[in-house]
């Protein structure tokens, strides 16, 4: 039925069937009581597309020749990417001062490090990392790759360019962005290309592993602020693929606000000075340096 805005309201069959649909697709779960979201966010589509109510637009999604692109423009609309340089410093001073040295102790002999940072939206947290790992001074000189990866190509195209406003910036010291950024504008930076050699993009659904573009097994995972959005067998599910990616002793850090209670007992909790990290087990179970 038409809102006086002239705009087709979403009932609550659609609203089931576009949750259900864009759950299988990513395992992004939209609540119940975001029907209203969900509907404000998708109403442009439906424009764009001269459809005239959701159930078109779901019959769009499952069976049009175009069904690919949209997928991704939908749950481009329904996803958030809220991101920004040396998020949460607590965990990356663990980061930098415990998990580094271990890490540069146990590839010592290939001196080959990788990172990968999951769900890394338009880039910072990939370009943080590989910071830290100029900053550390443990790491020159090795091969070191860091990984970014994101559902929304949109994100990563930013990424890949590399330059950021002022609001990536908020939490990055002058002295940081004095040495890791040239200015390309009055507020806009751009990451040197030093720290650019290390890191690189590539899109990967995580509800998907056999999508999977990573080849090396990774060192340490940062995924955070990610599985915020997905329900409990969606979030076990990425956990199993990102646990099959790392190498044994390998390092997982998670939001401040995530946890593997009852998610996952393949990871062992590690209390460092600063936070806890998780680490995938040695192999035959004894704990890493
Ligand atoms: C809030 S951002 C977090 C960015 C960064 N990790 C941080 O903590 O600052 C969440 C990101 O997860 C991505 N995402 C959501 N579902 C995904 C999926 N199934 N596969 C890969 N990325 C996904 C979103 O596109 C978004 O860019």
């Amino acid at each position: 039925m038409p809102f006086d805005t002239g705009k087709p309201e979403m009932s609550v069959e659609e609203f089931r069937l576009l949750r259900d649909f864009v759950y299988g697709h990513c395992g992004i779960l939209v609540r119940d009581d975001m029907k209203f979201v969900m509907q404000r966010r998708l109403w442009p589509r439906l424009e764009v597309l001269g459809l005239t109510d959701f159930s078109s637009y779901y019959r769009y999604l499952r069976f049009d020749a175009q069904r690919r692109a949209e997928l991704e423009t939908a749950i481009e609309a329904l996803t958030t990417h809220e991101t920004y340089f040396f998020r949460e410093p607590r965990q990356l001073k663990a980061f930098s001062e415990e998990v580094l040295p271990r890490l540069e102790r146990r590839n010592a002999r290939t001196k080959r490090l990788r990172i990968w940072s999951a769900g890394c939206s338009s880039g910072e947290e990939a370009y943080t990392v590989a910071m830290l790992l100029k900053d550390s001074g443990r790491f020159d000189g090795w091969d070191v790759e860091v990984h970014g990866t994101d559902i929304s190509r949109r994100v990563l195209a930013v990424a890949r360019q590399g330059e950021y406003g002022p609001s990536a910036l908020r939490a990055t010291a002058p002295d940081k962005i004095a040495r890791y950024f040239d200015h390309v504008g009055p507020t806009r930076v751009r990451v040197r290309d030093d720290i650019r050699a290390w890191v690189s993009f590539g899109h990967q659904n995580l509800q998907d592993p056999e999508a999977g573009l990573l080849v090396s097994r990774m060192d340490a995972v940062f995924c955070r602020n990610v599985m915020i959005y997905f329900d409990t067998p969606a979030r076990q599910r990425v956990l199993r693929h990102i646990y099959d990616k790392m190498v044994p002793g390998g390092y997982l850090l998670l939001g401040h606000s995530e946890n593997l209670i009852n998610l996952s007992a393949d990871f062992e909790l590690v209390h460092l000075r600063s936070d806890l990290v998780y680490r995938k087990p040695e192999l035959g179970g004894g704990l890493a340096p």
